[in-house]
This record gives structure tokens, sequence and C-alpha cells, in this order.
């Protein structure tokens, strides 16, 4: 038995897709245990270029399991749009299961998105206007809707009436507003059940049972942990827990299930959306990082703000996320600088801070600390042509650099990546299943 894990250690966007894609070549069972179709991931494969919000990387990979967990929000129309997709490029989704305890998002809850947004103002959270957080909202104060009610036309006609009524309510004093009625909404329900039904099933008893018979089993995260509801930059984090302790409960498997934790590590740092990023570069040289590592979102299409990698970051992911090991990404993308800046901790009034504050009002105030690395040449367009040599055929600053993570964080560096395809990347270690 074996299980693995990947999380994104930073705001999301780091480029676990790939990662998953790579290491569900040999998984049989692809777990996405949270989030929404605010995720994006961009695939490639050949000159294929695939964007899923909401289906596991691993869909990709004929002849697995791909798994939506009952922690993930499901926009149904979103989620057959993407079906479709897939369909289309002639693959099948045979292996799709999806939970029937997992929540659905409607379009009263992208409405509240926002309004929310609108009241607060210049505070405003950025959110990808999905619905997520409301949908997330109305699952902890017990009135979503999940999937298998989906199937369950005696359960639709008892919950959706008062449920619409408050929700009409709600938008009303929000200054939005909403024609659907009851039978309209049952009715699309209903036929969101019967679009679904072929897929929806208890994915806990199916991760369990796969587990005991000794499958391979990949968990893939969305977002990251600095965007986690508990342990992010509170209020700026999505609605939902991004580290690896939500596999358990966005899955259905106990702690123990869980061997291992990848911590997927973007050579610098990125975030899109609002909130505090201490090693953020304003001006040219976050531009550029911007353009070259085409740091545009894949779900709303937003230029992400770029930085040099944040270490206090990367060390607050391993203690919460649970990650044992390093997927570092995009390197090439920091091809040809002269010099390479990371920071190893923070200064707030005067003294040395080594953990990320809860407190936004400190993190403003706080200075990174940077150690200055020496770049290397660039071998922009080679790179497929490296990975196949093997990785001591990166630049030895390259390896420095990927060095100086390693001791800092005291985690190996197992995966290398330095482009876009599935053949621009280095597996130090090989053996993920043994
Ligand atoms: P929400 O998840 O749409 O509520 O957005 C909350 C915050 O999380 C915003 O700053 C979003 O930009 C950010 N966010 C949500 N999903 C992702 C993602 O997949 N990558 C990066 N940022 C994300």
């Amino acid at each position: 038995m074996k299980t693995l894990a990947i999380i994104g250690a930073q705001w999301g966007d780091e480029g676990k897709g790939k990662i998953t894609d790579c290491l569900a070549q040999e998984a049989d069972i692809i777990v996405r245990f949270q989030g929404g179709n605010n995720a994006g991931h961009t695939i490639q494969i050949g000159d294929d270029i695939f964007k899923l919000h909401l289906l596991p990387s691993g869909i990709l990979r004929q002849g697995k399991t791909a798994v939506i967990g009952n922690g993930v929000v499901i926009d149904p129309e979103g989620l057959m749009d993407e079906i479709r997709l897939v369909k289309e490029s002639g693959r099948n989704l045979d292996g799709l299961r999806i939970s029937d305890r997992a929540h659905i998002v409607l379009n009263y809850h992208r409405k509240l998105d926002g309004a929310e947004e609108r009241y607060r103002g210049d505070k405003s959270v950025g959110t990808t206007k999905r619905g997520i957080g409301p949908c997330y909202q109305d699952k902890i104060a017990r009135y979503g809707f999940r999937v298998c009610d989906l199937l369950e036309e005696d359960t639709l006609r008892e919950k959706v009436p008062p449920i619409l009524a408050m929700k009409k309510d709600h938008l009303g004093l929000v200054g939005e507003s909403c024609q659907c009625t009851d039978e309209m909404l049952i009715d699309r329900l209903l036929g969101w059940g019967e679009a679904l039904r072929e897929y929806i099933c208890d994915v806990s008893v199916l991760i369990n049972d796969e587990i005991a018979a000794g499958k391979k089993v990949l968990f893939e995260g969305a977002q990251g942990v600095m965007l986690d509801i508990d342990h992010g930059t509170y209020p700026f984090v999505t609605s939902s827990n991004t580290v690896g302790g939500a596999i358990c409960t966005g899955a259905g498997i106990g702690p123990k299930l869980i061997d291992e934790i990848i911590g997927c590590l973007k050579a610098y740092t990125t975030r899109v959306g609002e909130g505090p990023m201490p090693t953020e570069l304003h001006g040219e040289l976050g531009n550029y990082i911007m353009k070259k590592g085409g740091e545009f979102g894949t779900t709303t299409g937003r230029g992400r703000r770029c930085g040099w990698l944040d270490l206090v970051v990367a060390k607050h992911a391993v203690r919460i996320g649970g990650i044992n090991s390093w997927a570092i990404t995009k390197l090439d993308v920091l091809n040809g600088m002269e010099t390479i800046r990371v920071c190893t901790h923070y200064e707030l009034n005067g003294e040395r801070i080594d953990y990320f504050p809860a407190s936004l009002k400190k993190l403003e105030q706080v200075e990174p600390v940077y150690v200055d690395l020496p770049g290397w040449e660039t071998w922009d367009g080679r790179s497929e042509e490296l990975a196949a040599q093997g990785y001591d055929a990166l630049p030895r600053e390259l390896r420095d650099y990927v060095k100086f993570i390693e001791k800092e964080t005291g985690l190996p560096a197992d995966i290398i990546s330095i482009g876009k395809r599935r053949t621009e990347t280095i597996d130090r270690r090989k053996k993920w299943w043994a």
C-alpha cells in the first residue's frame, strides 16, 4: 500500500498540475479533496493544452480512477463543460468518480461572492467570484445541497423551498435578486443528477477499499498552504483547508493512511488576488518574471504578483502542511539572471523572526532578509534536452540554489521542473511507489 499527496507550498499556482500528472503515470487513483473551480491547472500534453478547474489532473491519464472527494465544492455546469472538453479530445471518463457528499455551487453563491467583495470595498479578497466562499459557508451553516440530493426528488422537494426562500432574502439584503422558482431549481438540480449519475458514489468507501487492496493513491491539492482558511494569510485566503490534513476530511480517510506529502514549491513567489506577500517585487523585475513565467491566472486571467522565493513561507508550509519533500518548479524562469535573492527570515521592529505572523499589521511591517545567490546562464529552448540528460546536466549555480533550499528547509528536492511539458521534468528519486 502506498499513498502520496501533492500540495501547494505557497499561494497556489506552483505548477502542481504538471507534477501530479507526472506522478499519476504510475498511480491507480488520483483524488481531489478540497477547493472547487477556483483552482486551475494547465497541463500540456504534446501540443494539447488542457485547462482544468474541477477534474483531477489525473483524468488525462487513461485507465486511472479520478476522484472528486467530498471536500470539493462542485459547480455542475463547470464540471460538465470540462467533461465535454476531455471527451472531445478523444479521451474517456470511465474512471471518474464523484463523492455523493460533495457540496454544490449554485448561481446564488456566485452572486453572493460578488456582493461580499463589493461590501469589502478596498479590502476585497480578490476572489475568483466562482461562489466558492458562499458555498462553503452554506456547508458549515448546514443548508448546502449535496451531490446525493441531486438523485432524490423527495429530498429536493423538502429542502429547496426553505433554503431558496432564505437565500432570496439574503440576496435582497445585499442588493441582489434571484428569479429562480422552487420548481426551476428542483428541475435544474435533478437534471444535473441525471447527467452525473454514472459517476456518483461513496468515494471514502472506494478509496479505503483500494488502499486496502494495495493500490497506489495520489491526492492532489488545490491552491496552496498560504491560502488555507486557518493557516494562510486570513482573510486573504480561500474558504477551504489546503494543508495535508485536509486530505482526511476531504476524501474520507484516516491520517495514518497518508504515507508522504510532496510540497510543490515554485522557484520564486507569486500570488493572485489581494493580501500580504512580503517578498513581492514591484516594478520592472516583477513584471519581467510575470511575463517570462506566464504568470496569468488559469481561472481569471489576472496577472499574478511576483517576488523572490520566501523560505519563511516554505518552512511554514512544511510545518503546517506536513510536507516531506519538494517538487521545485519553474526554475527555467530564472534563467539568465545575474543574481537570485532568497528570503531566509524576516525582521520585525529590529528583531529576527523565523515564523509567518498571523497579524496582518505585523505582516505589513516585516522586512524580508535576503541571501544573494549567483544566477546561471540561460538555456532557453533546451529544457527538454537538458531534462533528458538528468540533474547533473543543469548549471552548477542552479544546483547550488536547489541545495540552498534543501539545506534551509531540511527536505530533499526530489522533483525538478524546468518547463511546462512532462518531458521537461527531472525525477531525482524515481521510486515513488516502492
Ligand atoms: P476564492 O477561492 O475564489 O474565494 O478566492 C480567495 C483567494 O484565493 C483569492 O485571492 C484567489 O485569487 C485565491 N485563489 C483561489 N484559487 C486559487 C488558485 O487555484 N490559485 C491561486 N489563487 C487562488
